[in-house]
Order: structure tokens, then C-alpha cells, then sequence
């Protein structure tokens, strides 16, 4: 079967775009990634992606102004050119509309920190330590108009301990993310995911595979 092109979209740092990059190394992995877009210049995932030598594009946001129409039709531009099935959200901090998400709707994924539906929107290692939640996650799943509120892929779990600051805990939670992006993608990849009511049914996943208990440092 022929490997799904990939977009990913990111507005900073870039360490779940570089965990995917990483798993789309390996030969037996379904997807290749063939675009890294960016809604601002200064992304440092930029320098990563080209670095492994990924076609990039910039569609700053900022440079649209408040014309949101005019950004995603850059966007959507940029996706089309490069002939891309599927999209990956990894720390891209754009809303988007419900017409581009309608566009890609059942291909277009994101991946949140913390399990959903718990902690949607930001500050979400914040808001688990006030909560004191004993477990706290990673999310990915299908983009649908109301923010972080799709269809779930997959998570991954890790404990919060009781001398968790946000950043050792923010950390925690991230390793779990580079373990679940990939493995999300690879099923949607794979066409083994399926919509129904809702809710994602995974064909032929195994146990394992649908929560990963990470254990914490
Ligand atoms: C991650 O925690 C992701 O879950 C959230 O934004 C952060 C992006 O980090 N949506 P990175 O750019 O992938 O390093």
C-alpha cells in the first residue's frame, strides 16, 4: 500500500514534529511526512525540519491579519501543492475554522496534554496539579470545529506524583506524547481507524496498544 503524505503544522518548538519525522524513518511506517507548515517564521521546528531535509512552508498567520479565510486558503494551498492525505497538529496554536476543518475532516489530527475529555484548551499541566488528579495523559484525536473535543485516537497515561512541579510533570506527559503521536498515525495510516457514533473503533489493535501506562521518573 502506498505510504499516506503527511503534513504536520506547528507554531514553536516542534518535539512531537520531530517524533513523527523519526517514526516515518523506519520502513514499514505508512505515512512519510512531506511538509512541515508553520504560522510563524520564527518556529524553531523550521531549522529541525529542514534539517531532515522536509519541505517547509511558512503561512504566517500574523501576515493575514484577522483575515482567517485568507490564512487558511494559504494553508490549504500549501497542503494541496505537496499532495498530502493526512494532517497532523503538533503545537500549532491556531483555531481553525469549521470550513478547513470540514475540508479535512476524518484527516486532520491533533494531539492534546492531558486525557480528554478532561483539561481541554490551555495550561493544562497547571490545571491537573490544582485538580490533583493522581493520572494525567496525552490525547490525540480527529479535529472537529469544537476545540479539542474529536473522535480519540489513542492516549497515554503517566501518574502525577506528589512532588510534580508543572515542568517535571509537563515533561513526563511529553514523552508519553512521542510515544502516542506516532503510534495514532500509524493506525489512521493503516486505515484501521473507524468513526462511529463518535467514538474511534481501532481495527486489530491490540490491548497494549490502545492505553500505554507510562511510568514516571
Ligand atoms: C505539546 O504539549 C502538544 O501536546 C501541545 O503543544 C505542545 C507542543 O510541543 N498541543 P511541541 O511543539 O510538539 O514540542
Amino acid at each position: 500500500m502506498a505510504r499516506k503524505r503527511v503534513a504536520i503544522l506547528i507554531s514553536g518548538r516542534g518535539s512531537n514534529m520531530a517524533a513523527l519525522i523519526e517514526a516515518a524513518a523506519a520502513r514499514d511506517y505508512p505515512a512519510e511526512i512531506v511538509l512541515i507548515a508553520a504560522s510563524r517564521p520564527d518556529a524553531a521546528g523550521l531549522l529541525r525540519a529542514r534539517a531532515a531535509g522536509i519541505a517547509t512552508a511558512v503561512v504566517d498567520h500574523a501576515a493575514h491579519g484577522k483575515d482567517r479565510a485568507a490564512f487558511e486558503r494559504a494553508l490549504h494551498g500549501e497542503l494541496q501543492r505537496h499532495h498530502v492525505d493526512l494532517v497532523c497538529l503538533a503545537g500549532f496554536m491556531r483555531l481553525l475554522t469549521p470550513q478547513f476543518v470540514a475540508q479535512w475532516d476524518g484527516r486532520l489530527l491533533n494531539i492534546h496534554p492531558a486525557l480528554l475529555p478532561a483539561f481541554k484548551g490551555l495550561d493544562t499541566h497547571e490545571r491537573a496539579l490544582a485538580a490533583g488528579v493522581k493520572i494525567h495523559g496525552a490525547s490525540v484525536h480527529f479535529v472537529v470545529p469544537e476545540m479539542d473535543s474529536g473522535p480519540i485516537i489513542a492516549q497515554a497515561a503517566v501518574p502525577v506524583h506528589d512532588g510534580d512541579s508543572t515542568d517535571t510533570l509537563a515533561a513526563r506527559v511529553l514523552a508519553a506524547e512521542h510515544r502516542i503521536y506516532p503510534l495514532a498515525l500509524r493506525l489512521v495510516a493503516e486505515g484501521r481507524v473507524r468513526v462511529a457514533g463518535g467514538r474511534c473503533l481501532i481495527d486489530g489493535a491490540a490491548a497494549p496498544n490502545d492505553v500505554l501506562i507510562v511510568p514516571g521518573r
